[in-house]
């Protein structure tokens, strides 16, 4: 297995009360597709995946605080290191021929869509972005996609900003008034299967990324399975809507560390 190589971090930016991103130079993950996503390592603490947030010269992480190992990362200051794996993972296509694309992003599934969104507009795509959140300043980048030439849907659960109400119900009254001939979503599971369920409905190609527990982070472990054997890391984490439908946990439940199924409670 390869091994971790430490970075140092060159800058930190608080993005919201819960979220910072850490920047470092890393000449792999200069290279990542977006969607793409990293191993990092925490000597003592854990080793655990992150999305890689901006890829270049210089790229980063965007961490929200949930945990010990997010709780560590959230106190590393300029010019500390931590050890990174990869890029992994397939990431997001963006067909020459797809044009108008639909970016559907919950929570911090917004964030591996950010350098997904950069793309397709470096690529002169139309864009629209629905993004959902608990409540308006956990809108991670609000202030980024506010100065990008894309349509900017906002939708808050407690109405604090723009829409009131879930990010795949704004989705849904998008799809049936426009012609997207591409969706790209990443966030709660419920929030994935209802919006690849409308393009289908809609006939319209998705592509999804999804969240699964993981170890390896290279295929090897088995951690991260759905279905009949497809590994999350390596298949995924982006996956075609159309095959993720024909797979039973898909919506249904995830697996926790111990490989315990937790179902996920449908208020969607
Ligand atoms: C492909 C992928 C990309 C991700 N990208 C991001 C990102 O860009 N930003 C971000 O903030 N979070 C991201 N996550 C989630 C992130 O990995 C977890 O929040 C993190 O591992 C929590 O660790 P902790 O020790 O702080 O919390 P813990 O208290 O250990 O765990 C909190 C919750 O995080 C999840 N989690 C913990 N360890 C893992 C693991 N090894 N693999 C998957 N999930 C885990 C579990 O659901 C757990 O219930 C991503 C997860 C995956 C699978
Ligand atoms: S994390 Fe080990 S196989 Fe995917």
């Amino acid at each position: 297995m390869e091994r971790p190589r430490l970075v140092e971090i060159l800058e930190i930016e608080e993005e919201g009360p819960f979220y910072k991103s850490l920047r470092f130079r890393d000449e792999k993950i200069s290279g990542a597709y977006p969607g793409q996503f990293v191993m990092v390592w925490l000597p003592g603490i854990d080793e655990i995946p992150m999305a890689v947030a901006e890829i270049g010269e210089m790229s980063s992480i965007t961490a929200e605080r949930v945990g010990e190992a997010t709780e560590e990362l959230h106190k590393l200051s300029v010019g500390a290191k931590m050890g990174v794996r990869g890029p992994y993972g397939n990431g997001f296509h963006l067909p020459r021929d797809r044009n108008n694309l639909l970016f559907v992003g919950g929570g911090t599934g917004t964030i591996p869509l950010f350098p997904a969104v950069k793309k397709a507009l470096n690529e002169q795509k139309k864009v629209s972005l629905v993004q959902g959140a608990r409540r308006g300043d956990l809108l991670i980048y609000e202030s980024k996609f506010e100065s990008m030439p894309l349509k900017y849907h906002k939708c808050t659960d407690d109405g604090s900003r723009d829409y009131h109400g879930y990010a795949s119900d704004r989705a849904e009254e998008l799809i049936n008034q426009g012609d997207y001939d591409l969706i790209l979503g990443c966030g709660p599971e419920l929030m994935l299967s209802k919006l690849a369920k409308i393009a289908e409905q809609n006939d319209i190609d998705s592509q999804m990324s999804l969240e699964r527990y993981m170890k390896c982070g290279i295929g090897i472990c088995g951690s991260c399975v759905i279905g009949e054997g497809l590994r999350v890391c390596k298949e995924g984490p982006v996956f075609d809507g159309s095959v993720l439908l024909g797979i039973k946990d898909f919506g249904r439940f995830r697996r926790e560390e111990s490989g315990k199924r937790v179902y996920y409670s449908n208020n969607l």
